[in-house]
C-alpha cells in the first residue's frame, strides 16, 4: 500500500510517499529555517504563508521522485495535530482536496505518534511494546507504546519541552535559532562538569520533567555576568546545561524502562539528533543490556515520511477522516478523534 503523506505542522513543509509503513519511496521537505531565523524563532503567520507556497511543489515533487502519479497513491495522510494550527490547516486542506479529487481514503496522523514511527522506518525488526521518549521542539513524553495505534503517557513536561528550553537558552547565549542545533556543536568545545545545575522534581509525579528552571538559570547566570561586566565561557554554560537536561532525560527513561519492565527504548523527535543524548543513552541500554533504537538523523526533525508510516498502521486500524476533518493546536498522543 503507498501513502501520500503531508506534514506542515510548525516550519517545514513536507510531502513523502511511504510503501507499507516500513520503505520510504520520497521524502522531500521545503524547510523555512532560514526565514525564521531573522526573528530567533517561528513566527506563526509567516509560516502558514509560506506553507500555502510551497506545499504544490512539494507534494508534486515527492510523487515524482517517486516515479508516481496521483493515480499510484492509494491512500491520503495528514498531520492534523498538534501544531501551529494556521500551519496545519495548510496541510489538512490541501490533503482534503487531494483525497476529494481522486476518490482516496484520508488518514489523520498525529504529528508525535509519527515522530514515534521514524524509527519504523530506521529500524525495520522494529514493532511494539517498547519505551519511547519523544523529545521535541513542543513536546517532552515517556510513553509506553503498547501497539502501533496505542500509547500510554508515563510522563510529561509540566512547563517547557526540552527542546524549548535549549532552543531559549541558547539565544540567550546569542546563537541563531533552532538553538538545540547550534548547542549541540558549540557544546562539543565546551566543559560538561564547568557549571552545577539543579536537578528537577515533579512532586508525586517521578517520570514528569520540568525544564523551566534549568533554562532560567541559564539565563540569569548570563544575566549577572553581564551586569557585573564579566563575560562567561559559554561553550562551557551550554555542555554543562545540556549535560543537565540529557542526564533528566536518561534518568527518567531508565526508571520508566525498570517501572514498565519494557527492554527496548527508543528516541524520537528533533532532539534525538542530539549527539549528547544519543551517546548517553547508548551508554545506559549498553549498560542495563537493553535495545536502543535511535532515528536516523535525517528522520529526526519534522518530515512526511514518519507521517507516511505511522499513516499504513492507522490504515489497518480502521482509521480514516471525513472531508470535514479539521486541524487541532493540542490533541493528547493517546487520544483518536
Ligand atoms: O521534532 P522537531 O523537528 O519539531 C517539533 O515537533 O517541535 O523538533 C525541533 C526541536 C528544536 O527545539 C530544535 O532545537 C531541536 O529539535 N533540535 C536539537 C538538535 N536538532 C534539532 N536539539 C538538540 N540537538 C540537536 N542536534
Ligand atoms: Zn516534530
Amino acid at each position: 500500500m503507498r501513502i501520500l503523506a503531508i506534514e506542515s505542522s510548525c516550519d517545514e513543509t513536507a510531502a513523502a510517499v511511504v510503501e507499507n509503513g516500513r520503505t520510504v519511496l520520497s521524502n522531500v521537505i521545503a524547510s523555512q529555517v532560514k526565514e525564521h531565523q531573522l526573528y530567533g524563532g517561528v513566527v506563526p503567520e509567516i509560516a502558514s504563508r509560506r506553507h500555502a507556497e510551497a506545499i504544490s511543489g512539494v507534494v508534486q515533487k515527492a510523487l515524482a521522485d517517486a516515479d508516481m502519479t496521483l493515480d499510484d497513491v492509494d491512500a491520503v495522510a495528514v498531520t492534523y495535530a498538534p501544531g501551529l494550527i494556521g500551519a496545519l490547516l495548510v496541510g489538512v486542506n490541501y490533503a482534503k482536496s487531494l483525497a476529494y479529487a481522486k476518490g482516496l481514503p484520508l488518514i489523520p496522523v498525529h504529528h508525535l505518534r509519527g515522530h514515534v514511527a521514524a524509527n519504523y522506518l530506521s529500524h525495520p525488526e522494529l514493532e511494539p511494546p517498547f519505551l519511547c521518549l519523544v523529545v521535541s521542539g513542543g513536546h517532552t513524553h515517556l510513553v509506553r507504546v503498547n501497539d502501533y495505534t496505542d500509547f500510554t503517557v508515563l510522563g510529561k513536561t509540566r512547563d517547557d519541552a526540552a527542546g524549548e528550553a535549549l532552543d531559549k537558552a541558547a539565544r540567550a547565549m546569542g546563537l541563531p535559532y533552532p538553538g538545540g542545533l547550534h548547542l549541540d556543536k558549540m557544546a562539543q568545545t565546551g566543559d560538561p562538569a564547568a557549571f552545577r545545575f539543579p536537578v528537577p522534581r515533579v512532586d508525586g509525579a517521578p517520570l514528569d520533567f520540568s525544564f523551566s528552571g534549568l533554562k532560567t538559570s541559564v539565563i540569569n547566570q548570563l544575566h549577572n555576568a553581564a551586569q557585573k561586566g564579566e563575560t562567561l565561557k559559554t561553550e562551557d554554560l551550554g555542555a554543562s546545561f545540556l549535560q543537565a537536561v540529557v542526564r533528566i532525560l536518561c534518568d527518567h527513561t531508565k526508571a520508566a524502562a525498570l517501572e514498565t519492565g519494557c527492554k527496548t527504548v527508543v528516541l524520537a523527535g528533533g532532539v534525538s539528533a542530539n549527539s549528547v543524548l544519543r551517546r548517553e543513552m547508548k551508554a545506559l541500554c549498553d549498560k542495563q543490556r537493553w535495545q536502543l533504537c535511535l532515528p536516523d538523523l535525517p528522520l529526526c526533525g519534522d518530515n512526511a515520511a514518519m507521517i507516511g508510516a505511522q499513516a499504513y498502521y492507522e490504515y489497518l486500524a480502521g482509521r480514516r477522516a471525513a472531508l470535514s476533518l479539521n486541524a487541532y493546536a493540542t490533541m493528547p498522543i493517546e487520544q483518536s478523534i
